[in-house]
């Protein structure tokens, strides 16, 4: 591309931090739950900025939104590109957010140039890529993708019991959920810009990571029965505490992961609910959601299944009920090769240095992989730091990112 794709840096971190005003929590704290106030109404300041870019704006059947720069010859599929815009609970500014708007601003810079796309760029915005409602990550991707079923999702429930139906109407969605999936063909290439949501970037200097495989992500939510009682008159022999058992649970998942002879392989426990919750009652009833990872899924299966061989272990020495339902398991995706030296080529021409790397946070491209050939750019972020309101960007890293994605979808429309 001859033309440099003037990028309006000081614009996009304005709407950047225009977006996280827009939250449940006080500023500069942002958590946007899927079909929240605070995510309709950031919806409607993403759509107003996509409709004064003269962008075409329609949503699916949950809110998936499709934001349409049509290109000369309409009979092609559109190169896609975006990422998501509701946050986790004491989230920051950048999650998601710097793919959906640095995607919108890619555009507006081609359009700048007077760039004339032959293929449609279409700005994808997913509806709820973090799990915090409904406890299964990607929702809006998964159903996109056809790895999630309609039945399955109208089967999903949140914490006070509200389904998936209940919630979108209350949001104006409205249409059968099986006119969400896309058929293969719907998009020729998708494209995620995002944060890398590790330290490996900042700390080597380079400006962009080229994803060429998203990890493994697996969530396996577990539930154990113990017998409440008073905290003072119940002797320690004999007892069925719930969250002691929890506890070696943890322990035990922490373990495995820790001992699987690979790096790549992580687990968390970020969910925790104790029944009754009152300091002098032993716990009868704990639920845990554990979130299991590795670039490679067999691996990641061996973890998933010491967990599994702990609770029946635990279950039995101590004296309580546990049952286990698998969330998700979902294997890893790789990318494609066409888009990453699309990318790659584009990089160079921008003279911005770039590594090829892994994915280990998962994203809605993981999903958007079973119709379309996908790729992830990565940008730093400081100390690798995310999911914490303290995320941070530095606006010369997000240049250079929108930069190159703008040259990429350049090249993959033409
Ligand atoms: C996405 O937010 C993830 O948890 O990887
Ligand atoms: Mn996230
Ligand atoms: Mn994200």
């Amino acid at each position: 591309m001859d033309t440099q794709p003037p990028i309006k840096i000081d614009g996009l971190i304005n709407e950047l931090k225009a977006l996280a005003q827009i939250s449940e929590a006080e500023p500069p704290v942002v958590t946007r739950v899927v079909f929240s106030e605070a995510d309709l109404r950031a919806r409607a300041y993403v759509k107003s900025l996509c409709a004064h870019a003269g962008l075409a704006v329609h949503e699916d059947a949950i809110g998936n939104t499709f934001a349409r720069w049509p290109g000369t010859d309409p009979g092609l599929a559109p190169v896609g590109t975006g990422s998501h815009i509701d946050a986790i609970p004491n989230a920051g500014l950048y999650d998601g957010c710097v793919g959906v708007l640095g995607g919108l601003e890619a555009i507006r810079a081609l359009q700048r140039i007077g760039f004339e796309p032959r293929r449609s760029i279409e700005l994808v915005i997913f509806t709820a890529e973090e799990p915090t409602r409904f406890g299964l990550g990607c929702l809006g991707s998964r159903m996109m993708g056809s790895v999630l079923t309609p039945q399955q999702a109208l089967a999903l429930r949140d914490k006070e019991g509200r389904g998936l139906d209940e919630l979108r109407a209350q949001a104006g969605f409205a249409g059968a959920l099986e006119s969400v999936a896309l058929p293969a063909g719907r998009f020729h290439q998708f494209i995620e810009l995002h944060i890398e949501q590790g330290p490996l970037l900042e700390q080597e200097g380079i400006d962009l990571g080229l994803v060429t495989s998203i990890a493994a992500p697996a969530s396996l939510r577990v539930v154990i029965e113990g017998e409440g009682g008073h905290a003072g008159g119940k002797l320690m022999p004999g007892r069925k505490d719930a969250l002691t058992a929890a506890a070696e649970l943890i322990l035990a998942l922490e373990a495995a992961a820790k001992s699987s002879g690979a790096i790549d392989t992580v687990a968390t426990v970020g969910v925790c609910e104790v029944f009754p919750g009152a300091v002098n009652s032993i716990p009868s009833r704990v639920r845990l959601e554990t979130d299991i990872r590795d670039t490679d899924g067999v691996r990641r299966d061996s973890v998933l299944d010491a967990l599994r061989s702990a609770c029946h272990d635990v279950a039995g020495r101590r004296g309580v009920a546990i049952t286990t339902e698998l969330v998700n398991a979902d294997p890893p995706t790789t990318c494609d090769t066409a888009i990453l030296s699309a990318m790659e080529e584009a990089a160079m021409e921008a003279g911005r240095t770039y590594r090829k790397m892994v994915s280990r946070a998962y994203h809605d491209s993981l999903f958007m992989a079973r119709v379309a050939p996908v790729a992830m750019l990565f940008i730093p972020c400081r100390g690798g730091v995310s999911h914490r309101p303290d995320e941070y960007a530095a606006p010369e890293w997000i240049e250079s990112g929108v930069q190159v994605l703008a040259r990429t979808l350049a090249r993959l429309a033409s």
